[in-house]
């Protein structure tokens, strides 16, 4: 293929890219059926023998792919705490991916180890972690819950003179990790991955928010591990932090925030008070793709003792500190890596401190409207509405699930289902760059219709 070829190449699909963003208003935010199932059907065949042109398999991708995939980058997708991507980080990321580079030292590609410490430096800042702390861009909050667990277990263990990193958990002291009953799955998932095990966890009782209880705290001894959290996925909620910090600190424990969208909250004036006391925390998880903004896959984890994070990461049994210039891969999981700095930095730097701060108030305020309108309508807002989390009932079980069927069906916007201390319920987050009032306003009077026509249909039955 010849540069001008390629050239081309690059411009179909950049054309069909910014299509496929604009076709997003018109189309139900539900991935079409019948696209998926045609898709399946073009793909069923075997690896070909000889390959197709490139034109053919860009235009395939976007004949059958694009009309097959579910409208989350656009204003009215509300599942899952999913964000869009800022233009900017968009944009940044292709030119990234053209680019090509290996992001797992600062010499396979300087301009991303460059990207990779301002990002870094600038997430400390706009989260008001400290300076000092290390960091490390990982592929989701799962992967940063599990790289600062990684550095916890290191720190805790070494405490009582064992070299996890040498020797492994054989014969190693016991580790009490403490979780909230509220803990977010994918953290049982990391600790089984970190041999901490699922199952020996201390559950901690929860209130009515699914937030830990701060009295009757049981005694702690011996190596430590109280994983708190900022923003439980259902209702949005943070733990008591203030009240649990000093209770595990007075144990000598690793204190560790899975943070993975309420962190966002210090961002903001208005509602940095609800982030304020995780700051003292030894190690904090967040996502990037989620209310940051950026695509997939992108999280962040940071260690405020960068050598309990270097120690647990290290490629080599890491004797020596590491050199002026930093090495993503004595830092992360990974070795060979994609270039994670460039879509987070493209998006700080394109909102800045008071674009970031606006970003997380507006979806707040657009959580409470919708709220408010359910309410309103006469459905049961089981969550009390502190960040971009809503979770609201229909009447009865049956009910909501109807009405988040027929929601989903009506394709004006996608909310999914979740179960809330027993009860089903429906599950909105607004947490899109994407999404203006004028979105908020649509979606609540679909589902407002939704749960009318789901009423008068018991009713004549
Ligand atoms: C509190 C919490 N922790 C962890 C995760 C996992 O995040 P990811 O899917 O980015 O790994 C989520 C996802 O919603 C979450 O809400």
């Amino acid at each position: 293929m010849s540069g001008i070829e390629r050239k081309a190449l690059l411009q179909m699909t950049a054309d069909r890219a910014a299509q496929y963003l604009l076709d997003l208003e018109m189309r139900s935010v539900a991935a079409d059926v019948g696209a998926v199932d045609l898709l399946r059907q073009k793909l069923d065949f075997d690896l070909p023998s000889q390959g197709q042109s490139d034109v053919h398999v860009l235009e395939f991708l976007d004949r059958f792919g694009s009309p097959a995939t579910v409208a989350s980058a656009g204003g009215r997708y509300f599942g899952f705490v999913t964000g869009g991507a800022v233009p900017a980080s968009l944009a940044a990321n292709w030119l990234a991916n053209t680019w090509d580079q290996n992001g797992f030292s600062s010499v396979s590609s300087p301009a991303l180890a460059a990207f990779e410490d301002t990002a870094l430096r600038w997430l400390k800042q706009a989260l008001g972690l400290p300076a000092s702390a290390g960091g490390a861009l990982v592929t989701g909050a799962t992967l940063a819950n599990f790289t600062c667990l990684a550095a916890a277990r290191h720190q805790v263990l070494k405490n009582v003179g064992w070299d996890v990193e040498a020797q492994g958990l054989f014969s190693a002291p016991q580790i009490t990790v403490v979780v909230g009953e509220e803990v977010h799955s994918t953290v049982y998932k990391v600790l089984a991955m970190l041999g901490l095990g699922r199952d020996r966890v201390l559950k901690l009782p929860v209130d009515d928010q699914g937030c830990i209880r701060a009295d009757n705290l049981p005694i702690l001894n011996g190596p430590t591990i109280l994983c708190l959290q900022a923003g439980n996925v259902n209702s949005g909620a943070f733990d008591p932090a203030a009240a649990l910090i000093p209770w595990a600190r007075s144990a000598d424990a690793w204190i560790h925030v899975d943070g993975a969208f309420g962190l966002w909250a210090a961002v903001s004036d208005k509602h940095k008070h609800l982030a304020a006391d995780f700051a003292d925390a030894d190690s904090w998880a967040t996502d990037a793709h989620k209310w940051l903004n950026v695509p997939y896959d992108n999280g962040i984890a940071i260690v405020r003792d960068a050598d309990a994070l270097h120690q647990a990461m290290a490629i080599v049994a890491a004797y020596l500190p590491p050199g002026a210039t930093r090495d993503a891969i004595e830092f992360t999981p990974d070795s060979s890596r994609r270039a994670r700095g460039v879509d987070i930095w493209a998006a700080l730097a394109s909102l800045g401190q008071e674009g970031l701060s606006d970003l997380i108030d507006r979806n707040c305020r657009q959580a409470k409207t919708m709220a408010t309108g359910l309410q309103d309508a006469g459905a049961t807002i089981l969550n009390d509405v502190v960040l971009n989390q809503v979770v609201v009932a229909f009447d009865d079980d049956t009910t909501t699930h109807e009405v988040i069927q027929q929601v989903q069906d009506d394709g004006v916007c996608w909310c999914g289902g979740t179960n809330w201390q027993g009860r089903d319920a429906m599950r909105i987050s607004v947490s899109s760059w994407a999404t203006t009032d004028e979105d908020i306003d649509k979606s609540l009077t679909a589902i407002v219709n939704a749960f009318d026509e789901v009423r008068q249909t018991k009713q004549t039955i």
